[in-house]
């Protein structure tokens, strides 16, 4: 039979509108930092193919890693059977994580593990016959993914509206957001809290937890938030005892310049979330690692009590492999000190482009830098994006915001590169 010609125009993307978007750029190679079009064209991931690929493109060793174990076992239900790369997976994640964070859930993506770990906080009342725990908490902005519990936890994201009508009971606190030299962020800080007492004082019996990307909103467009505010936050919903969840889906694994991003805060959730980075990013794979007291509480003669979810390819072997793998290449000597060297870097260039009188609300975070134009328009971020493409940088302007996120194992001349370009079109936009 002859084979039907597919038109490419036929792939849906994700988070576009087909009427106006431009063609997609068809990219056939990656190496390291960078990426290749189908004509040969070379490009700088600045944004790390949306938040994931943290050791770089086609690195050599997660390769080996993923053929190895597919000759061995790509893929065995999770349910009844277990496997060797998760089981070695866990055993190594233990030394990074607080003492009490014991249990370890596989899923394959962010929404699924944030899914995950809403459902669980939930179901640990309701086993529990707690049934009037409903509401959970989040920051105004706040960006979980897209299921539907993670996008009810996303609502005020202003992703969401036509489905508003479906989801769950969430209050939404201010989110503090600051950057450099910013006057306000205690009064911000405190405004935030304030608003927080007064709703738990309210509603603490309703309330099932807080979930919360940790020290910087992603999808908001990169908004930073004081570690400080984050210990006053934990101490004031463990003194309401209210179940605590972090989403470090976007900021483990050394996005923001420690390991986990709550390492700055120094005190442990009763769930984390991770994905993108942790197969190395180059796998679908994620964990919702909890406590043994929530564990517990799953625990029942009765099947119903148990926590029954489950994905296919739930703890895919691959997927376990590349992050033993990934690990591996973080346990590097002197890891630290190359995310350090990244975030001078992207100060001493932030406060070049500062210089220019052009931009403000600068923020640098390990690897993350952000920061928006004074005379800013979509029109002119669109028209930046279009240029750096040109000029061979790959950015992804979000609500007003530039924010440069690049691989890890970008060099300093690339990002160095990256930021004079970006001055040079800053600067001709009319
Ligand atoms: C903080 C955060 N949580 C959850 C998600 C959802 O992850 P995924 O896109 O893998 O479903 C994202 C995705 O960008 C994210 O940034």
């Amino acid at each position: 039979m002859k084979e039907k010609e597919f038109d490419k125009n036929h792939l849906w993307h994700p988070f576009t509108q087909a009427l106006t978007a431009d063609d997609p750029l068809c990219i056939v190679k990656g190496k390291g930092p960078f990426l290749f079009d189908e004509k040969g064209k070379k490009y700088i991931d600045l944004i790390s193919s949306w938040w994931v690929t943290c050791h770089g493109h086609a690195h050599p060793k997660l390769a080996q890693a993923i053929y190895k174990q597919a000759k061995t076992l790509e893929q065995v239900i999770f349910a009844g059977f277990t496997h060797l790369p998760a089981i070695h997976l866990c055993q190594k994640l233990l030394k990074y994580l607080p003492k009490d964070l014991t249990r370890f859930f596989f899923s394959d993506n962010g929404s699924t593990a944030i899914e995950v770990a809403l459902k669980m906080a939930y179901q640990y009342f309701y086993n529990q016959n707690q049934k009037e725990k409903k509401i959970f908490l989040h920051f105004e902005g706040g960006y979980h993914g897209d299921t539907f519990g993670a996008m009810a936890v996303g609502r005020s994201s202003d992703y969401y509206k036509p489905f508003e009508d479906l989801f769950f009971e969430t209050f939404a606190v201010p989110f503090p957001e600051t950057w450099d030299l910013d006057e306000n962020v205690e009064e911000k800080e405190a405004h935030s809290l304030r608003v927080l007492e007064n709703y738990l004082t309210h509603n603490k019996n309703k309330i099932v937890a807080f979930i919360m990307e940790v020290q910087i909103q992603g999808a908001a467009g990169m908004k930073i938030g004081r570690a400080l505010f984050y210990k006053k936050l934990h101490a004031l919903l463990r003194a309401h005892n209210i179940l605590i969840i972090y989403d470090e889906v976007m900021t483990g694994f050394y996005r923001t310049g420690t390991f986990f991003s709550f390492d700055k805060i120094g005190l442990s959730p009763d769930f984390l979330c991770l994905s993108k980075a942790l197969s190395g990013g180059c796998l679908p794979l994620s964990l919702t690692i909890t406590s043994e007291k929530i564990f517990e509480a799953f625990l029942n003669p009765s099947v119903d009590k148990a926590f029954l979810h489950g994905h296919s390819f739930t703890a895919n072997p691959l997927g376990c492999a590349a992050a033993m793998a990934s690990l591996e290449i973080f346990e590097q000597k002197n890891y630290s000190s190359k995310i350090k060297n990244l975030e001078i870097t992207h100060k001493k260039k932030m406060l070049e482009l500062f210089k220019t009188g052009l931009i403000h609300k600068t923020a640098v975070i390990g690897t993350i830098a952000r920061f928006e134009l004074k005379n800013s328009s979509a029109e002119k971020l669109t028209l930046l994006k279009k240029q750096a493409q040109e000029k061979g940088i790959i950015l992804r302007p979000l609500k007003g915001v530039i924010y440069l996120m690049p691989p890890y194992v970008i060099s300093k001349k690339d990002l160095s590169f990256s930021y004079d370009i970006l001055k040079e079109l800053i600067e001709n936009l009319v």
